[in-house]
Parts: C-alpha cells; sequence; structure tokens
C-alpha cells in the first residue's frame, strides 16, 4: 500500500507531538462515545456534576478513609454472586453507621443508585472506568468473576477506584493534562503537590463510565499508534506469545483488517487531531474489529511492543522522499509498507509476561500493607474483609 500523504509535514517531527487540550479532552470515553457508538461496548456515563455528588465523590476519594459510600436502603440489589452479596451488604451496613464514630461516612445515594441502574441495564456486569482510565491497577482488590474489573454491585466499584493510583492521575488535571514535557515536573510524592492535585481535581469534569463487560480473549486485543494521520503501527497489546498470531497470513491479515477498520471508521471521525492512540478488539476470525479505546499520543500511553523513538523512525522514513528509482514500481518496493506490526515473536522475547508483574510496585493502602505482615494470601483476605465490615458497623 502507498503511504497515505500527511497533511502536515512542514517541520522535522519530534518524538511527542504538541498535544492541546482539546485532543486529550478527545480521549476521554464521553466525547468519543457518541461517534463510535456502534462500533464499541455498549456504555453509561454517569456526570457525578450533573448528579449533584461531585464534591462528595471527590472528598470520599480523597480521604484516608477505606470505607465505602453506603448503598440506599431501598435498592434492587441486581444479581450478584454469594462473594458480591456479602460486599454488597459491608456497603450497605455502613448506613447505619453514626454516632461515636470517628471516621465520616460518605454517602453518595444518587451515584449509588445510577451504578445499580447501569449494572442492571448492562445484563449485571460492568467494566468501571474514570473519565479516560480503568482501575486495572487495583484488579486484585476484587474477585475475578468473569474476568479482571468485572463489578456486579457498587461496592466493587467503590473499592476499585479508592484502591487505584490511575484513577488519581485521572482527578489530578495538571496529570490528565500533561504531555511529555510537563510529566516530569509533577512529583506525586510531594505532600504540596498532593493538596495541589486535590484543588485542581475540583475544577474537572468527573464521570464514571461502566462498559458492558465482555470477556476478552487477550490475544485479540491490540493497540495501534497514528501520527500526522498515518497509521505507523500496531502491537499485540497482552504481552504472551501466541502460536496463532506467528504465521505471515495471520500478521496481513491484522494488518488488513486495522487498516480497514482506521480508513474506514476511524481516521475522519475522530476528532482528537493527527496524533493519536486506539486499541481494539479483534472478532475471532480476525477480520472484523471492536472500538476499546482512545487515548493521548504521549508518554503516559503505554507503547507497548513499540518505544516511542522507534515510532518517531517509522514516521521519518515514511515521510521522506522516496530514493530515486528506475520506476514507481520500484519505488514502492523501496517504501515500507505501513502498518508495521508487533507481537511477541517467542517465548523469550524480553518484553514477554515472565517479566515483572505489571503495576507491582503499585501502592497498596497503608492499612492493608500492614495488615498483610506475616499473613497469607487467605488468612489476609479473611483479616481485610473482617477489619471492612468492622469498619462498616462502626
Ligand atoms: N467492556 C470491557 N469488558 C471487559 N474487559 C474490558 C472492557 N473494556 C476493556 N477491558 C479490558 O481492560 C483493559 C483496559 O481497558 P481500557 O478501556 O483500555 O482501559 P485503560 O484506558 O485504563 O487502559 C483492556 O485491555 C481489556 O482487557
Ligand atoms: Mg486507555
Amino acid at each position: 500500500m502507498p503511504v497515505p500523504i500527511p497533511s502536515s509535514q512542514d517541520q522535522e517531527p519530534s518524538l511527542f507531538p504538541e498535544i492541546p487540550r482539546s485532543q486529550i479532552d478527545a480521549a476521554r470515553l464521553s466525547s468519543w462515545y457518541h461517534l463510535f457508538r456502534r462500533l464499541t461496548f455498549p456504555t453509561s456515563i454517569i456526570d457525578l456534576d450533573k448528579l449533584g455528588e461531585k464534591e462528595a465523590f471527590l472528598e470520599w476519594l480523597d480521604s484516608d478513609s477505606i470505607f465505602l459510600p453506603p448503598v440506599a436502603d431501598n435498592e434492587d440489589a441486581s444479581s450478584s454472586s454469594s462473594s458480591s452479596d456479602s460486599r454488597q451488604r459491608r456497603a450497605s451496613d455502613a448506613s447505619s453507621s453514626s454516632s461515636g464514630s470517628e471516621a465520616p461516612v460518605y454517602r453518595l445515594p444518587k451515584l449509588t443508585e445510577a451504578i445499580l441502574q447501569a449494572i442492571k441495564v448492562h445484563g449485571g456486569f460492568v467494566f468501571p472506568k474514570l473519565n479516560w482510565t480503568s482501575p486495572r491497577d487495583a484488579a486484585f482488590i476484587i474477585p475475578q468473576t468473569r474476568g479482571p474489573l468485572c463489578c456486579s454491585v457498587p461496592a466493587d466499584i467503590y473499592l476499585l477506584l479508592k484502591s487505584s493510583d490511575l484513577i488519581q492521575h485521572d482527578l489530578d488535571s495538571s496529570r490528565a493534562y500533561s504531555t511529555s514535557h510537563s510529566e516530569a515536573e509533577v512529583d506525586s510524592d510531594d505532600e504540596e503537590a498532593t493538596a495541589a492535585a486535590e484543588a485542581r481535581a475540583k475544577d474537572m469534569k468527573v464521570e464514571l463510565v461502566l462498559r458492558s463487560f465482555v470477556e476478552m480473549n487477550p490475544s485479540r486485543e491490540l493497540r495501534c499508534f497514528v501520527r500526522h494521520n498515518m497509521l505507523l503501527g500496531i502491537s499485540q497489546r497482552d504481552t504472551n506469545y501466541y502460536d496463532h498470531l506467528q504465521s505471515a497470513d495471520s500478521r496481513e491479515t491484522i494488518c488488513d483488517t486495522v487498516r480497514a477498520f482506521w480508513e474506514d471508521e476511524i481516521r475522519t471521525r475522530y476528532q482528537g487531531g493527527e496524533d493519536y492512540v486506539f486499541d481494539i478488539y479483534l472478532s475471532s476470525d480476525m477480520n472484523s474489529s471492536f472500538l476499546v479505546d482512545f487515548n493521548p499520543y504521549r508518554q503516559s500511553t503505554d507503547p507497548l511492543l513499540f518505544t516511542y523513538p522507534d515510532l518517531l523512525e517509522i514516521l521519518q522514513t515514511a515521510l521522506r522522499p522516496p530514493p530515486a528509482a528506475p520506476s514507481a514500481y520500484a519505488r514502492d518496493l523501496t517504501r515500507q509498507r505501513l502498518p508495521i506490526l508487533r507481537v511477541i515473536d517467542s517465548q523469550s522475547h524480553p518484553l514477554s509476561n515472565s517479566a515483572a508483574p505489571a503495576f507491582g510496585s503499585n501502592m497498596m493502602p497503608v492499612e492493608m500493607v500492614e495488615m498483610s505482615q506475616g499473613r497469607n494470601m487467605a488468612e489476609f483476605s479473611q483479616a481485610w474483609n473482617d477489619a471492612v465490615a468492622r469498619g462498616m458497623q462502626r
């Protein structure tokens, strides 16, 4: 395929493009969902401001408390597993807490109601995100009934949001809107910076996004990189080795499917400029795709099996005038064929999953760390559940 003509070739490209705030906003699920509704998973978007509970939500999230907001007494509990029931009960029990309690109780009745409605609409199981991001760094904290981050009761969602560092990132406007140039300036360990971040969160739109939970085969998840309105690269998203991604035929099918999907559905419809990253999920025959997410083209978006310098090199090569060649046919042969697909191509690939676990360095609530000392997983889980239940009943 000939390389498409980019619309802005006047300057030598830099490692990262300048990304205005409007482009970061375009990657918010609430910005793109209505444009791509038929190509992606059904989703409910709950605007905390419209509910009138944004401040209470942020206060609860910022507080040291590990207690979850109570579930309304008149709630119509959706179908849930027994472990979900007990989480639900623990959350409900909190509504009776009051006198003598040192820990403040945060009440979010409208949000809880909206979550219950959404869970019902989406068939009992949802995948949660905040403005841009899912709490995937905290997935370990709830049982993985149908897969990571599968939530069937409001308590699941509250627990995930409360335990996730990534969610905090979404609520700090200086980090959420940072580009690679400013990212280094933010020091998340600094107390002053944390206080400033809390203040900045108050200016931000806060949306809880609940998507129909889909049991995905990780081998069919791909991340795609677009710069200067050119589809440069496609990376396997899960970093395990998969036999069925190795043959030349499979690779060609993947490239053809993604290229067609991008050209037909995304290129002219996406509102986030000419530089962005999108995630897709391939059908089992690899001939069609679902859209999973958009992400800004910046350092905090994981380049997976590429590096950003690799992607820059691919872009530079694509922009370079073709070398003099005796014929148009020969010129085409010397051009690189885009997109470039990268998959884990051997069990010993350096990025293969045998390396350190994702989010291994993320912080857990301090209470969890203390409580885990000297206990095995089952004992720790029991101790944690007891402590949460005790806290709810205070
Ligand atoms: N609707 C869903 N149901 C189940 N799992 C999902 C769903 N959406 C995403 N996932 C899983 O969660 C991962 C992260 O999803 P994504 O929307 O890209 O969140 P983030 O922007 O936080 O990375 C995906 O790679 C996929 O495995
Ligand atoms: Mg994303």
